[in-house]
């Protein structure tokens, strides 16, 4: 990959102290947001409010990923508050392309999400109405989780579909990715990847945002 993009999940930082966490991962490319509403899966993080606050204090630029149900109803305001990327599931919609399109429109880069166990296929011809899909690599809900190789030829489909029909679209992982499972990724075709308990359970924040993004490019 020419550059991989390394978004640390603020699921992992401390939420009293999040101006400083956010300050922290300021060498990494976006901050990876992670709106859940025990709903579509069982945790609860923040809603719009917060999102704001951080979109208004961090120094780079949100990638925002809603496990909410009903995204139609939600995910527009996330682009409204000026995230840069709003990604909602698929599998929380019935209308994937109108509601990436609302996205858009607003002005954000829109993405797809998919569980582990969901298929990639009826995607694969409304790739251009996305800037990014996401893979997810472990079951949504919490960090911390083991990363689950079976994604793994998932995300090889995509990339091969996106090349054959020439979409740019971005492949984002997310789930268990450190510095044992992101080569597996990138070589499976990701460019964009999250982490949470990587980068924040490290000793030094930024020298492990280095470390990845070197693992991630080779
Ligand atoms: C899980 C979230 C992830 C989570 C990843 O549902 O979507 O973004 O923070 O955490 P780690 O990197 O610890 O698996
Ligand atoms: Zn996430």
């Amino acid at each position: 990959i020419d550059a991989p993009r390394i978004n640390p999940s603020i699921l992992s930082a401390d939420f009293v102290n999040m101006q400083r966490d956010l300050e922290r991962i300021a060498s990494a490319d976006y901050v990876h947001v992670d709106v859940m509403d025990n709903h579509f899966v069982p945790n609860l993080t923040f809603g719009p409010q917060m999102v704001e606050r951080i979109q208004a204090t961090s120094p780079l630029p949100l990638d925002v990923h809603l496990m909410i149900a009903d995204a139609g109803r939600w995910a527009p305001g996330y682009a409204e508050i000026g995230a840069a990327s709003v990604t909602f599931h698929a599998e929380a919609s019935d209308d994937v392309v109108g509601l990436a399109r609302r996205i858009r429109q607003i002005g954000s880069r829109v993405g797809v999400a998919i569980k582990p166990d969901t298929p990639a296929e009826p995607l694969f011809e409304h790739l251009a109405e996305f800037d990014q899909v996401l893979v997810m690599t472990v079951e949504p809900g919490f960090g911390g989780q083991s990363f689950r190789a079976d994604t793994m030829p998932k995300l090889r489909e995509l990339k091969a579909e996106a090349r054959r029909r020439g979409v740019d679209v971005w492949l984002q992982v997310d789930g268990g990715i450190s510095l044992e499972t992101i080569e597996q990724a990138a070589e499976s075709g990701a460019d964009t990847f999250v982490a949470g308990s990587a980068v924040f359970g490290a000793d030094d924040i930024d020298q492990r945002i280095g470390e990845l993004r070197a693992l991630a490019a080779r």
